[in-house]
């Protein structure tokens, strides 16, 4: 979505539809868009422009329709900087979402856990960022807002919207600071030591360059992270393979029933 062909073509696509709310759905997430009443399928493949997802489990589809009385459009599946992607592509496709109608950014992820007190297979409601990926979406031929405002990213009012919903659904939220590294190597034990230290709860390769631009366009941003292992060194055994899928499954269904119950009450 770098052009605004992209732009044009998804308007088309849309034909009329106005979404509201952007969900973007981390791996393992996908589940989410069975919810979503009269979806309209944009495989991210057909946009003009569009560099192709290449991790497993992320579909790569943009799916609009309505939950509740929003008009939402998911993400399902996103690219990441890893995968060689430019941070401006990042930038074009939020500024693409706010001119289709988009006010808020619902952004989710899976997190290593910085600290034996957020177990995997939790979900931890980001509360602050760090960006520690040494990119910015935002360089380039300068936008107004020229220095955006971070003081206040995620919105104290649907942060506290979602923790009622998860004190009622008997789901329990941590809340904490999420850390981006650029990857896609997962950190050694003294890396986990060193993020701790900077003050983070958890560790992705994902979300910040998106809330950055999202907080740039003006969106108001909600940002829920699916912990699936503990960060290397802070556990005896060894997380297996098998574990860590089985954490992110008990925690996805977790978070969709959290977002469903979310967009369905507000
Ligand atoms: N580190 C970085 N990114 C991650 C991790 C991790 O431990 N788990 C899931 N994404």
């Amino acid at each position: 979505m770098e052009n605004d062909e992209a732009y044009l073509f998804l308007k088309e696509k849309l034909n009329g539809f106005v979404p509201d709310t952007a969900v973007v759905l981390g791996s393992g997430l996908g589940d989410f868009t069975a919810s979503i009443k009269n979806p309209i399928i944009i495989p991210y493949s057909s946009l003009p422009g569009a560099p192709k997802t290449t991790v497993a489990g992320h579909k790569g589809n943009l799916c609009a329709g309505t939950i509740g009385k929003h008009n939402i459009i998911c993400l399902q599946g996103r690219t990441h900087l890893y995968e060689g992607l430019r941070p401006q592509y990042i930038a074009t496709s939020t500024e693409h979402l706010k001119k289709l109608g988009v006010k808020c950014f619902i952004v989710t992820n899976a997190a290593g856990s910085l600290t034996t007190n957020i177990p995997a297979g939790s979900l931890m409601l980001i509360n602050d960022h760090i960006n520690f990926s040494a990119q910015n979406p935002l360089i380039g031929p300068h936008k107004e807002p020229y220095f955006p405002d971070m003081s206040k990213v995620y919105d104290a009012k649907m942060r506290r919207q979602i923790t009622a919903i998860a004190k009622k659904e008997g789901i329990h939220l941590y809340e904490g600071v999420y850390i981006m590294v650029l990857g896609p190597n997962y950190e050694t034990p003294a890396e986990v030591k060193m993020l701790r230290t900077l003050g983070a709860d958890a560790v992705g390769m994902s979300t910040v360059p998106e809330v950055i631009t999202a907080v740039h366009a003006g969106l108001k941003v909600l940002g829920i992270s699916v912990i699936s292992n503990l960060g290397a060194g802070l556990s005896k055994e060894k997380n297996t393979h098998d574990d860590v899928l089985q954490n992110v499954s008990i925690a996805s269904k977790n978070l969709i029933t959290l977002l469903q119950k979310f967009l369905e009450e507000f």
